[in-house]
């Protein structure tokens, strides 16, 4: 099989900007924020928490293993680290499976990254401006309805993503992390401040830590358990592809542990840079898009250097989305590299013609194409349009089912002895349980949760 000589990041933190920048996405600031108001708050927040702990970082160290063991991308991983087992070709369609899931995100995803450009453009150019509640709406319900517009924006995503992944591992991913990444932790921070003094901080820490744990359910369990993978890029061959560019001497406990800690704080603090904005306005917590797309240009329209801040706002989410679609882009251009199928620039091209077809075919659902059902056997899916049926097999159902079965290849397939390698932990309490987890609790757990996905839950 032909190994090209694949690139590496030139230093552990070198990955780690990378790795925080595809966990910190939409997911922590668009998404987080709604789906915390959607389930009640507080008692979300916690269980929330308590998934990334147990099975969040257990399972980014997993993915980062498996990724690293040969250094090969995602499907030869699978491939290569079953070699002479029966079950082989099963590892094959996995590892199948894993390169698709992040070109089905893509599909949506790309298409949210345009809306941020749009909206960034719109409010320099004062687009947004003298604008009260309905009209921002209308505002938003135009861009939706106008194939053209979300074409043009989401056009652009995919270029720019294109553009930075054929420039390989250093020339491109990580001179775009470098410089895109310290620009959002600064943008958040500054977000942070003017939040606090405009008041709400009181009103925002009630609402994300007082639980009511009669909020939660099973389907608060799956939707919390959904948002934490999804935020941490799990199940969608990213941390593989990741892993396969670490260098051997950094320590993968560590860093799982790096990436699952930024991630997950950037999500808080970005309730803290929005909440406090909708209390002391005395809105209502819109739920979906609606919430950053409608309620908070109203808002940014009306306070003090709120134009200012509603750009940096924008801003945030279009870096935050960049750095997590060049790491969805990757496995698929790795795959195709490594196997001397194209090259890089190729590559990137190819899937990138690629996906944005499916990324318009997104776009046109939510106008042109707005009633066409796919899937209507199911009862789940036949109401959705495409780019939501993208979105709920892929981000849902596809990533739970891609989780399990890299817990299961570590924990059943790899032999202990290579999980011991690469993790470094030595034969320790710590990595027992580690493998423990993803042995036993994983497999029960995910498992169980694409049964309930599948409609076939009895909890
Ligand atoms: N973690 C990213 C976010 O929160 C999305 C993502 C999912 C990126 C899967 C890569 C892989 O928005």
């Amino acid at each position: 099989m032909a190994h090209v000589n694949q690139e590496k990041w030139s230093s552990g933190t070198a990955f780690l900007l990378a790795a925080i920048g595809s966990a910190v996405g939409l997911g922590n600031i668009y998404r987080f924020p709604y789906v915390v108001g959607e389930n009640g708050g507080g008692a979300f927040v916690i269980l929330y928490l308590g998934i990334v702990l147990f099975f969040g970082i257990p399972l980014v160290m997993t993915e980062l293993t498996i990724g690293r063991r040969r250094q090969l991308p995602p499907f030869t991983a699978f491939t290569e680290l079953s070699e002479g087992k029966k079950s082989q070709p099963f590892w094959k369609f996995i590892g199948f499976t894993t390169i698709l899931t992040p070109l089905g995100i893509l599909g949506f995803y790309f298409v949210i990254a345009g809306w941020t450009l749009n909206y960034v453009v719109s409010l320099i150019t004062g687009q947004l401006s003298d604008l009260q509640e309905g009209q921002t709406q209308a505002v938003f319900a135009e861009m939706m309805d106008s194939p053209g517009t979300l074409i043009f924006w989401m056009t652009l995503s995919v270029a720019i993503t294109a553009f930075i992944i054929s420039r390989g591992i250093k020339a491109g991913l990580e001179k775009a992390v470098n410089i895109l990444m310290p620009m959002l932790f600064l943008i958040l921070v500054l977000l942070v401040i003017y939040s606090f003094f405009n008041g709400g901080i009181k009103e925002t820490f009630e609402f994300m830590f007082t639980p009511d744990f009669e909020k939660i359910n099973m389907r608060t369990v799956l939707e919390a358990t959904g948002q934490a993978f999804f935020s941490l890029s799990l199940g969608s061959a990213t941390m593989l592809v990741y892993g396969s560019y670490l260098p051997k001497n950094e320590s993968i406990p560590k860093l799982a542990c790096g990436v699952a800690f930024a991630d997950t704080f950037v999500a808080l603090i970005a309730g803290f840079a929005i909440f406090p904005i909708i209390f002391t306005n005395g809105l209502e917590l819109d739920s979906g898009p609606n919430l950053v797309f409608v309620t908070l240009p109203v808002i940014f329209d009306q306070m003090p250097f709120g134009q200012v801040f509603g750009i940096l706002f924008f801003l945030l989410l279009a870096f935050a989305a960049i750095t997590s679609t060049i790491s969805l882009f990757e496995p698929a251009v790795s795959n195709l590299e490594e196997r001397g199928i194209f090259t890089r620039r190729k590559a990137s091209l190819v899937v990138g013609l690629g996906l944005w077809c499916l990324a318009a075919l997104s776009a046109l659902s939510m106008n042109v194409l707005s009633d066409v059902r796919l899937l209507t056997f199911n009862d789940t899916v036949a109401g959705k349009n495409i780019m939501d049926i993208l979105e709920y097999m892929s981000a849902n159902g596809m990533m739970l089912f891609n989780s399990l079965f890299a817990g299961i290849f570590l924990g059943w397939v790899l032999n202990r002895k290579e999980a011991l390698e690469e993790l470094g932990l030595g034969d320790s309490i710590l990595f027992k349980f580690w493998r423990g987890i993803i042995k036993f609790v994983v497999p029960i757990v995910v498992g169980y949760l694409i049964i309930d996905f599948l409609g076939y839950g009895f909890i």
